[in-house]
């Protein structure tokens, strides 16, 4: 049953710019499975090298573009691989862009849904932490509820597709969490 009030609209970041990238491929399919419920907008995180310098009057049109389509949007989507045990510089580069400026970052008290991935069995759990304490610093609106952390998520994707059903359920409970907290559907899976 679906409970409509108007049909969410999202801004979804992948945090690897790899083409075959297997975080790109979970949040591609989280945006088709879920199109009858919410549009998942995919943005683009090759944004400048974040310095001081150049933010304020002089703020890059790109990031000015960035901020602007998580302003508008109803939450965001984070899809991170781990690097290093932590979340890749790309990803960091762009959510340090839009915590700013401070006290007005367009992230304040927005819905914001993480989730990781890895080809390892631990499924980016260390980045998943991190992306987390980014956004409390930042002042994001956490989604809270199971973590969805993908491991061996190469055997969960195929042809740019996450195939693995169980996977697929458990990633899609967690955007209806998400549809809840931003207050676009009261609901959308079968109660
Ligand atoms: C610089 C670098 C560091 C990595 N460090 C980790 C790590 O700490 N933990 C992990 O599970 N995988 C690590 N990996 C493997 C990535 O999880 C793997 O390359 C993954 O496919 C990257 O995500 P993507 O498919 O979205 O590009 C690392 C990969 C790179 C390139």
């Amino acid at each position: 049953m679906h409970n409509r009030v108007a049909k969410a609209h999202f801004v979804g970041v992948a945090g690897s710019l790899r083409k075959a990238s297997y975080s790109s491929a979970v949040l591609s399919s989280l945006r088709d499975h879920a199109a009858e419920m919410a549009t998942l907008e995919i943005l683009d995180l090759r944004l400048p090298l974040y310095s001081e310098d150049d933010d304020g009057a002089a703020t890059p049109e790109a990031v000015r573009d960035f901020r602007q389509a998580i302003g508008a949007s109803d939450g965001v989507v984070i899809v991170t691989p781990e690097y290093n045990h932590g979340i890749p510089g790309v990803l960091k580069n762009a959510l340090d862009w839009a915590s700013r400026p401070f006290g007005r970052s367009v992230l304040i008290g927005k819905p914001v849904l993480a989730m990781s991935v890895s080809p390892a069995f631990t499924g980016g759990v260390r980045a998943h932490a991190q992306v987390n304490e980014t956004l409390l610093a930042i002042q994001a609106r956490i989604v809270p509820g199971p973590q969805v952390v993908i491991g061996s998520v190469a055997e969960k994707i195929r042809d740019g597709i996450l195939v693995d059903e169980s996977c697929q359920r458990f990633a899609l409970a967690a955007l209806d969490r998400l549809i809840k907290i931003s207050g676009s559907l009261e609901g959308s899976l079968p109660a």
